[in-house]
């Protein structure tokens, strides 16, 4: 049996986050989840740490560790989407509060601490949400670079443009220092941006499954994309919600589904007109040196077949 991905999820739930973290769990042949860290993003930090422990709650997984990050970007204030998730961060479904406890390690000192006891190249990070966690910990211990496997996230668009502003996706507009401190940090990065995640659709026919699903996880993750998905459907006419996040768990467990790049990838700090653009060289006109494995395509019906049988092992 091969070794399962060692990875830290690093999250702002949000349902997509939520149906990443499930899918996830969903697959304990091939990921060990060895701590989601939350971060402050679409809801605030005391939200979205909550929220990742009603998610692991609602897949019966108490014992996995939560733990708490960076509650504001690194030199901005936070920009929150309530507007996309609803006020809790997770509305849709009605779950319960969550009764497992946070773990008191803050969240920047648990990656730091992971990766430093850590053999090199053995775990990996996976960012569904802005990078700001992640910044800090590669801030204060830039010797953890090059222990880290890879990252996996979500974030950015090229062909796609932004969704939070003109030119910027949300995760990067958030915090966009922590962003360019990771993209310049030599990890090995791939980049699921809204170039992918767009032609992820949650369809009817797909809802349809995940409400069919036997137990509790299936019908809460129809509702928390029934309510997703109204500001895609509303801004791009779309034909369902886009499951951003879970795109780094599919990649996880079949990159084959995926199709990009190794490009350059630079991060717009300096102009408040296109402040957190990726600036993906696509068609390398530059001399910049790739630093990211850029997504561009996928198989949305392997991919939704994969997703919807590991959630109905939960
Ligand atoms: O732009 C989409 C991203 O922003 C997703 O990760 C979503 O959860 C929000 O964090
Ligand atoms: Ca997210």
């Amino acid at each position: 049996m091969t070794t399962p991905h060692q990875i830290i999820i690093d999250t702002d739930p949000g349902q997509d986050d939520a149906v990443a973290i499930l899918m996830a769990l969903g697959s304990p042949q091939e990921i060990e989840i060895l701590g989601i860290t939350a971060v402050a993003g679409n809801v605030p930090l005391a939200l979205t740490e909550k929220n990742a422990r009603i998610v692991c709650e609602l897949a019966n997984r108490p014992d996995i560790r939560v733990f708490s990050g960076c509650d504001a970007p690194i030199a901005r204030p936070l920009v929150t989407a309530e507007h996309v998730h609803g006020k809790t961060g997770l509305d849709g479904p009605t779950l319960p509060d969550p009764v497992m406890p946070l773990q008191d390690q803050h969240a920047v000192d648990f990656i730091i601490d992971t990766f430093r006891n850590a053999p090199a190249g053995s775990i990996s990070l996976c960012t569904l949400g802005p990078l700001t966690n992640v910044a800090a910990a590669l801030e204060r211990a830039p010797d953890i670079a090059p222990k880290i496997k890879q990252i996996v996230m979500m974030g950015g668009a090229y062909f796609e443009v932004g969704n939070i502003t003109p030119t910027a996706e949300f995760n990067i507009y958030v915090d966009p220092e922590a962003a360019k401190i990771v993209f310049g940090a030599g990890i090995p990065l791939v980049v699921l941006p809204l170039d992918v995640t767009h032609k992820t659709l949650v369809t009817k026919e797909r809802n349809d499954a995940f409400r069919a699903l036997p137990g509790k996880v299936g019908i809460a993750v129809a509702e928390m994309t029934d309510f997703f998905e109204r500001f895609d459907k509303e801004k791009y006419g779309s034909t369902g919600a886009p499951l951003h996040d879970p795109t780094v768990i599919g990649y996880l467990l079949n990159p084959d589904l995926f199709q990009g790049r190794e490009i350059n990838v630079e991060i717009e700090t300096g102009s408040d007109l296109t402040l957190g653009m990726t600036v993906a060289d696509w068609w390398r006109v530059t001399d910049r040196p790739a630093n990211a494995l850029f997504i561009k395509d996928i198989d949305d019906e392997g991919f939704f077949t994969l997703l919807t049988e590991r959630l109905a092992t939960l």
